[in-house]
């Protein structure tokens, strides 16, 4: 009974994550032996296949980090000059479980203050003190939060207030991680500053990451184990400049972005980051037909990001009357960029666990999300109140808001010319914290996938290409048959 995906697909008309339904499969197994691996491209792995989209009001530095400290990976967007954008990366990469190479260190002649702006700015609580303020110069102390909570005069120097040297529980240089990480646990210290035989400061360690360490088993981490992070560039000759920035700051990929990525200025510049860079794995897009695919692959790209005027927040297909509806989009791409070995984001359009599972099963193997994220304390933005409800911003990148700060280069405005929004700007209701939200999006796909009968990936696209799995259309009626009706009301708690 239903019909492949190839025959399903084989029809005239584009089809929805909506329009369509998975029939179930056999299960023998428990959801928790679901395996969710997956590739963001060639060769970036990740634990779970989800992706934070590179909008203004989704992935700054925190996400990035939440993202990959549950398993997946934030793109960092580019509505921000060059400098601010680095070190958005910069703070992804400092944040590390392990040893911080790079600690913030004041001198003992700072005032406190400058501890307030490093918490402020990194939300770090520990910092070295050295006799020269930097690096590799002498350890002369710490301060930690118990050392200035109560302390009214930030003016004060820190030699006044720092917990001196002679104090410190400090580890040798030659110690493992291992081995550092005994000494800070038997220690009780938050911080465990790490010295060589001059002692002078080579590292820190944190107690704080040890337990996220232990909290965050999925964390996607790049071979010096530090967390992984993607950010978009345009497609503009300025571009190169932003993105020798990015990797300066060692990002691990790059998205270049654009609303239609068929343009010769794409394939230019991903040409152009694959001969310059090619350690950097490069995801191009955005696309919807093979045609398009095509270009990208030939001109080098290592993911394609897959959707078209699809997202919460578009109006591509409206104004511009391009675009495809995204599971014929997201299948038909990824039928042919697998026979070229690359990875497929399905991006936009993801509105619940059902979509995410849909997207997998057409053959996606991430799902890139704005709005699902949007709302969560780890974007951008502060809260606010309207008609009784907690709300955060969130907003297209093609907006005239988005635009008049830069974004407009994604839908190929042109300087002085007359803008032609192709988003909106709008709130979504507060979601709270990415350490509940994303485990119950991977509990949710996790039970999606036991439904389907498909214990991981490899065996879902498996199912798909043997024609095992087995979709239907709904009519308008069955899709409203398939959310919650009939009754008076009900009580729409929070999801998890
Ligand atoms: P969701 O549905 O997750 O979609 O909110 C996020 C994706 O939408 C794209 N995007 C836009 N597309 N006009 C568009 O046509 C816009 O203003 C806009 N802003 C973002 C983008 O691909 C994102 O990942």
């Amino acid at each position: 009974c239903g019909l492949s995906a190839e025959s399903l697909f084989s029809g005239p008309s584009g089809y929805t994550y909506d329009d369509l339904i998975l029939l179930p499969g056999h299960i023998d197994f428990a959801a928790s032996e679901v395996v969710l691996d997956s590739k963001f491209s060639r060769n970036i792995r990740l634990k779970v296949p989800f992706v934070s989209s590179p909008m203004d009001t989704v992935t700054e530095h925190k996400m990035a980090i939440a993202m990959a400290m549950h398993g997946g990976i934030g793109v960092i967007h580019y509505n921000n000059t060059i400098e601010e954008q680095a070190e958005e990366v910069a703070c992804v990469k400092r944040y590390k479980n392990g040893f911080i190479t790079e600690p913030k260190t004041l001198s003992p002649t700072d005032s406190v203050s400058k501890i307030d702006l490093i918490k402020s700015q990194f939300g770090f609580s520990g910092v070295p003190i050295t006799e020269n303020g930097d690096m590799h110069s002498e350890l002369l102390g710490i301060v930690t939060n118990r050392d200035i909570d109560f302390l009214t005069d930030r003016s004060t120097l820190i030699r006044d207030v720092m917990t001196k040297a002679s104090d410190l529980t400090v580890a040798k240089e030659s110690c493992s991680l291992a081995e550092a990480n005994i000494i800070l646990m038997e220690c009780k210290k938050a911080k465990l500053p790490v010295v060589d035989e001059k002692f002078q400061l080579v590292a820190l360690m944190s107690r704080s990451d040890l337990l996220k360490n232990r909290d965050f088993p999925l964390t996607t981490k790049d071979d010096k184990k530090r967390l992984l992070v993607g950010a978009a560039i345009g497609t503009r000759p300025r571009d190169r400049e932003r993105l020798e920035a990015l990797v300066a700051a060692e990002v691990d990929a790059i998205v270049v972005d654009s609303s239609q990525g068929d343009s010769v200025y794409q394939l230019e510049m991903v040409r152009y980051i694959k001969k310059t860079y090619p350690h950097l794995d490069v995801v191009g897009g955005n696309i919807v037909t093979c045609r398009q695919a095509m270009h990208l692959i030939a001109a080098g790209v290592d993911g394609l990001r897959v959707g078209m005027g699809v997202g919460s927040i578009c109006t591509t297909q409206e104004v511009c009357a391009v675009g495809r509806p995204q599971a014929t989009s997201v299948y038909r791409v990824s039928q042919f960029a697998r026979e070229h070995g690359i990875p497929v984001i399905a991006d936009g359009g993801i509105s619940n666990t059902g979509h995410i599972a849909k997207a997998l099963a057409l053959g996606a193997s991430t799902v890139m999300m704005g709005s699902m994220l949007a709302g969560t304390e780890e974007c951008p933005g502060e809260y606010y109140f309207q008609e009784g409800f907690r709300l955060k911003k969130y907003r297209g990148m093609g907006s005239i808001a988005a635009m008049s700060k830069g974004s407009g280069k994604r839908y190929f405005t042109e300087t002085g010319g007359v803008k032609v929004a192709q988003g909106v700007s709008g709130a979504v209701v507060d979601k709270g914290s990415l350490r509940k939200f994303m485990p119950y999006l991977t509990q949710g796909l996790k039970h999606g996938m036991q439904d389907i009968g498909a214990k991981d990936l490899p065996q879902l696209n498996e199912m798909r290409i043997k024609g095992e799995l087995r979709f239907e259309t709904r009519s308008a009626s069955a899709q409203k048959e398939g959310g919650v009706h009939n009754l008076f009301s009900f009580e729409k708690a929070h999801p998890y």
